[in-house]
Formats: structure tokens, sequence, C-alpha cells
């Protein structure tokens, strides 16, 4: 044996290492298509909705009837959080950003966890499915509480995406909004084996609990270059103004070698096809509202962008629409990046129930490139 230092393979990022083998999903990169279990996500998010792509992502199969029933009463029976969770959420600083205020909270419920002291597949199914039913809570108390307003209770006759909708703004969402929300939700559930699905397997991988696995994974999507960025999207265009701005502001920033938040993919060297979903829907959305400003700004963007970055594969990503999406929808800015993770904890539970069926810890190794056979200096040589 010896030190690691050099003369192996090594991946910055693990770009293109293989860390685990999946049903769940795929990705065609240079293609552009995502599949949940096999079925193209252009398909789901036409026909289905959150509890039936759920149940997919978690069990293999499309429900039968019987099937949908218990997972949609499930959920609902779970969407109250405990009582102590509320006076938490009311006792938080208000400047807390509601990714954090998530972090904690799921923390908090894995105290009160039922099943807290069993680690089983069943158990963990169970947690997986409470877990999906109370963080759309969280965030949406939390989010009324820092704008001032009245605590808006979950609605048991409401599906999972219209009750989302309800406890942010209060009111019942049309028929159109509430596919909208369904969409939303099917296309941010899953997306293989990215950077907070990773974070939540390898915690898992420990032989940890699902709520260590799932805190891991919202503090990974967190960050601007994840999940994030969707509200960093909405900043640039506010931050751009006017469609006349866009051509300067990006060629000025790919000059000073800045990103544009919303673009560019590990994975994808071709049009998200999640995005090209958003897309059309901020666009119908946008001309619905008669407010078409910020859907103006952003083709622009993507136009320059595709123009300028096109050919080394950077594309919108999911990101790049659903921000607009959220803004026509009322919702503020700072709950972006907390609905990515209502939806894709389905996902990060998913592959965790996976997993663990041929769990093996994950252990990497780093090339060491620090000195050798140094001398031990007592303190008061040094
Ligand atoms: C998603 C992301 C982190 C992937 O990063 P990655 O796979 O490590 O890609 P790299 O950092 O190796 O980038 C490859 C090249 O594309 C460029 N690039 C990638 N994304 C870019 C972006 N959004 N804007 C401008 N240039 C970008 C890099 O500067 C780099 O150029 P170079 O080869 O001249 O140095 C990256 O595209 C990014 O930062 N995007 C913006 C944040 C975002 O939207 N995240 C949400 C992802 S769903």
């Amino acid at each position: 044996m010896a030190f690691l230092t050099g003369e192996v393979t090594y991946s910055r990022g693990l770009e293109g290492v293989v860390a685990a083998i999946t049903s769940i999903a795929a990705i065609d990169g240079e293609e552009g298509k995502l599949i949940y279990r096999g079925i193209p996500i252009e398909l789901l998010a036409e026909k289905s909705n959150f509890e039936e792509t759920a149940y997919l992502l978690w069990f293999g199969d499309l429900p039968k009837k019987d099937e949908l029933e218990n997972l949609k009463r499930d959920l609902v029976e779970h969407r109250e959080i405990p009582q102590f969770l509320v006076d938490c959420l009311k006792g938080a600083p208000k400047d807390t950003h509601p990714m954090e205020i998530l972090r904690t909270c799921v923390s908090m419920l894995g105290c009160f966890d039922p099943d807290k002291n069993d680690n089983s597949r069943g158990a963990n199914i169970r947690k997986s499915i409470r877990l999906t039913a109370q963080m759309p809570t969280i965030v949406a108390y939390y989010s009324r509480l820092r704008r001032g307003l009245e605590l808006v209770h979950p609605d048991p006759k409401l599906s999972h995406a219209q009750n989302l909708y309800y406890m942010l703004t209060g009111e019942v969402p049309n028929e159109e909004i509430s596919k909208l929300m369904d969409v939303i939700l099917i296309l941010h559930m899953e997306h293989g084996m990215n950077a907070s699905t990773f974070a939540a397997m390898v915690v898992a991988s420990t032989l940890s609990d699902m709520h260590s696995s799932i805190c891991a994974a919202i503090g990974a999507l967190r960050g601007p270059l994840h999940g994030g960025a969707n509200e960093r999207v909405l900043e640039m265009l506010q931050e751009i103004g006017t469609v006349e701005n866009v051509e300067p502001y990006i060629l000025n920033a790919l000059k000073e070698h800045r990103r544009i938040m919303g673009f560019g993919h590990r994975v994808y060297k071709a049009y998200d096809p999640r995005a090209r979903i958003l897309k059309e829907y901020a666009e119908r959305l946008s001309r619905e509202k008669g407010d078409t400003k910020w859907i103006e700004i952003a083709e622009k963007i993507e136009e320059v962008m595709i123009r300028e970055k096109g050919k080394k594969g950077i594309f919108p990503n999911v990101d790049f629409y659903s921000g607009i999406i959220y803004n026509l929808l009322g919702f503020p800015k700072e709950v972006f990046t907390p609905i990515f993770a209502i939806a894709r904890v389905v996902g990060w539970t998913a592959h965790v129930l996976e997993y663990l069926q041929a769990n093996r810890i994950f252990r990497p190794r780093a090339i060491y490139n620090g000195p050798l056979d140094v001398e031990y200096i007592p303190i008061d040589k040094r």
C-alpha cells in the first residue's frame, strides 16, 4: 500500500463517474430526453398528476385505482405538522431563507416521526410519504408568516398540487392552475444522480435515517449551481429590466466569465425537455395575465445565449422558465427553490429506498498532493 498521490483516474466533480444502478429515471443528454420508469416526461406532464407520478417513482409502476386512492389518503392525512414546529416557524427570524427553515424543520420532524427508530423498508416508505405530505405545509406556513399573513391550513379536499397553491396564496386554484401546479411538481420530481440526490444517498448509505438524508439533500439543493438557480433567474430578469438591455448585459457577463443562471447542465448538452414544457406554460400564462415583460426578456436571453453558447451545449435548464411562472402565480421569490424541494423529495426518497436494497457505503478516495515525511516540530519551536 502507498499513499494515493497520483497515477489514478481523477474526475473533477465526479463527471462521468457511475456511482449507482437505478431503474427510477434516465436522461439522454445528447437528445434532451428524460424518462421516469421508462415513461417520457412529456407524457407524464400531459396526462399524469403529482400523486400518480410519485407512486410511479416510489413503487415502479403506475398505480391502480385503489393504490392511488390509498396514497392520496395517506398524503392528505399527514399534511399537518406538529404544533411545536408551528411555534418554531413563528419564532424564527423573518429574514431566514425558507430553505434553511425547511432543512431545520425536516430535521425536527425526524424527532416526532412515529417510526423514528425504525430503518426498515416499510418504515422508510412511510417516512417518504409523510415527508412529502409535510414539506409543503412547512414552506407555505413560513412563507405566509414571513409576509405577515394568517396561516392557511391544508384542505383535505384538495389534491397535493392544488393544496400547495392554496396554502401559499389562500385561494383555491382553478382547473388551469391546478394542472400547471401538477406539471411543475412532476417536472421537478426526479432527475437521476444529481447533487442533492447523491447527497441523500451518501447519508443513507451509512445506514443513517431518512430524515438525515433529506436534510442533506435540502442543503445541497439550496446552492445556486443546483436548485437555487431559479431564484437567481428572476433576480437577473429584474436587474436586466428591459429587452433592450439583454444583449449588452449577457455579452458583458460572458466577457467577465460570469455564469448565466438557468443555463447549462452537467448532463444535458441539448435543450432540457423540462425547460421546453415550462417555457410553453410561461408563454401562455404571461399572455393570459397580460404581463409579458418577463417572458420577453427571458426569450431574448435565450436567443443571445444560444447564439453565443449553443455550440458548447449550453441551453436553458429547468430553472430558467420556472421563476417566471411562479412570479405570475404570485409566489414570493424565496419559495421558488423550496417548491423544487417539495417536488424533488419524491426522487430523493425513491433513490434512498432503491439504494438501500443493495446498500454499500459510499466511500471515494482523494489524491493526496500535500507534503510527505514532514518532521513534528514541538510547539515552542514553531
Ligand atoms: C449547471 C452547471 C453547474 C453545470 O456545471 P458543469 O457541468 O460543472 O459545467 P462546467 O462548469 O464544466 O462548464 C463548462 C463550460 O460551460 C460554461 N458554462 C456552463 N454553464 C454556464 C452558464 N450558465 N453560463 C455561462 N457559461 C456557462 C463554463 O464557463 C465552462 O466554460 P469553459 O469550458 O470555457 O471554461 C453550470 O452549467 C452552471 O453553473 N449553470 C448555472 C446555474 C444553473 O442554472 N444551475 C441549475 C442547473 S439545473
